[in-house]
Formats: structure tokens, C-alpha cells, sequence
């Protein structure tokens, strides 16, 4: 098996930032991201990823989870192990991270994709995709101020990872980054959120592993989103493409479930 690098290194700084607390503009930008439309176009990369995967998803009839940003795949495997009849897709845009994934094995329901969420989110979104369980974990927190919006919450794409849908987990060591996503739901209507403080889980992936090794406090936040509760007008989803899924479940009504108890690791 490949050797790791992140895995080894127990010496990792905790998070620091000239913020110390919420960002005094996330509300601004979160609303500034849910009234526009998002433009950016799909590379056409993306787009022919997208078709491969989609055909992929709808030739299954189980449910979908999302391990977006999911480093070497570590998380996925666990996912595929524990989740058997759901098929599990991890995402990364690092080939480098990637190719340190070890064989699948015999998993036959995990798929490890190179590629960009940002463009990918979209797509799922625009295919119809349901998804079941989608996992953030470690993102990048861009802990610098003037970064708020390359954070996930802080990005044009955040609309459209809510509306995705799915039991949401976001795990970091940063706690100010889960309390930024929480309210950042909150603002687009998407529910409470809850946040709590990891106490010694067995590491899902190489970064807990690292972060555990270094003492560093972990936080997670989860959080139900039902599909259709987020208005999907700034999501730029291609027009005219045909896909092989449409399984998004028609919702009638606005009301949010209570959030899901937590599971233990
Ligand atoms: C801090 S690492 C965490 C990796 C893994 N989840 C873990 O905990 O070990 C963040 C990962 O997000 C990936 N990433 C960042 N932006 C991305 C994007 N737009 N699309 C796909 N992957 C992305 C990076 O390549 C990196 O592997």
C-alpha cells in the first residue's frame, strides 16, 4: 500500500485566523450568492465526467452518497463497507491525492472520480440526482479573512450543494468554519444545522488521522436537507442535456424534519 505522507505527520498546526468569530459578511454574501445566478460555465471536461457517472446512477437503482473532496478515498471505502446496497462516489479534483487511493477490491459500489465539485454539483443538481448522504470532510478552511468566499459556505456554489439534498455531514477542525456553514444554511432557509465536538472517533480519513495525531479539536456538522427546499433559480444547470437520472423527489412542502441525531463513530 502506498505511503501516505499526511497520515505521518502528527506535528499539524491547529487553525489560525485573523477572524475570530463569524465572518461579518457571510450573511451578505450568502444572500448575494442566493439571489444570482451562478455563471460560470462547466468545462467540458466536467461535462463528459458527468455522462460517464450518470449513466453509472441510473443504471442503479440504490441510494447515492457523495464524498466530495474526498482526499485519497479513505472515507469512501469506509462509506462502501458500511453503506453495501448504496453506491458511493467519491470526488476529488487532486489526481495526486487520488492515486493514493489503494485498489477497490471488491467493492463493487464505490467510484473514485477525478474532478471539480464546483462543476459536478451542478451537474447532479441539473440531472436531478438524489442524494442520500453527502460527506464534507476536512474541506479546505481558507481560515484568512479575505477568503471567506473560497469556503464552501462562501462560494456561489453552496445554493446548489444545499439543494443537492441529502443528511449532510461537514467535519473540521476549525470550529469556526461548521458555525459559518450552519448560519449559511440558515440563511437560505435550509434548516438548524447541529454542531458537535468529535471526542476521540476512530479517524475516517487521512486528515482526522493527522489532526488527531496533533491533539487538535474536530467538530462535526449535520443536518438534513430535503431536495426542492432551496430555490434552485441561481443554479446555471446546462440547458437541453439529457441524462440518464431524474430521481429527485418532488417536495410539496416547506417544512424542515428535525435534524438528525448523530451517529456515533
Ligand atoms: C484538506 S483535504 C481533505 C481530504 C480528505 N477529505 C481528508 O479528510 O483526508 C481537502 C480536499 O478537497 C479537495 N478539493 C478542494 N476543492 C475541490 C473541488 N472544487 N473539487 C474537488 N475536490 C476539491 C482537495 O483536492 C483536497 O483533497
Amino acid at each position: 500500500m502506498p505511503v501516505d505522507p499526511i497520515a505521518h505527520d502528527g506535528n499539524s498546526r491547529a487553525v489560525t485566523s485573523n477572524q475570530n468569530a463569524i465572518h461579518r459578511d457571510l450573511f451578505a454574501v450568502v444572500r448575494k450568492h442566493e439571489k444570482c445566478r451562478y455563471r460560470r460555465p462547466i468545462a467540458a471536461h466536467s461535462k463528459t465526467e458527468f455522462k460517464r457517472l450518470d449513466r453509472i446512477v441510473g443504471a442503479r437503482s440504490g441510494p447515492l452518497i457523495l464524498d466530495s473532496g474526498c482526499g485519497d478515498g479513505e472515507s469512501t471505502r469506509v462509506l462502501a463497507r458500511r453503506y453495501p446496497d448504496h453506491l458511493v462516489i467519491g470526488i476529488d479534483k487532486s489526481r495526486a491525492r487520488l492515486a493514493r487511493a489503494p485498489a477497490k477490491g471488491s467493492l463493487n459500489n464505490l467510484i473514485m472520480v477525478h474532478g471539480d465539485c464546483i462543476d459536478l454539483w451542478r451537474l447532479a443538481y441539473g440531472a436531478g440526482w438524489a442524494v442520500e448522504r453527502h460527506y464534507l470532510l476536512y474541506p479546505n478552511p481558507w481560515p484568512k479573512a479575505k477568503h471567506l468566499q473560497r469556503r464552501w459556505h462562501g462560494h456561489p456554489v453552496f445554493i446548489c450543494l444545499a439543494a443537492l439534498g441529502g443528511l449532510l455531514e461537514v467535519r473540521s477542525n476549525w470550529k469556526t468554519y461548521v458555525e459559518e456553514f450552519a448560519l449559511a444554511l440558515t440563511t437560505i432557509g435550509a434548516g438548524k444545522a447541529s454542531i458537535e465536538r468529535l471526542r476521540a472517533p476512530h479517524p475516517l480519513t487521512a486528515f482526522e488521522r493527522k489532526f488527531l495525531t496533533s491533539g487538535h479539536a474536530l467538530y462535526r456538522l449535520s443536518t438534513r436537507l430535503p431536495p426542492g427546499h432551496v430555490s434552485p433559480h441561481p443554479i446555471d444547470a446546462p440547458p437541453g442535456e439529457e441524462y440518464a437520472v431524474n430521481r429527485r423527489p418532488v417536495v410539496e412542502d416547506r417544512e424542515q424534519p428535525a435534524p438528525e441525531q448523530s451517529r456515533p463513530d
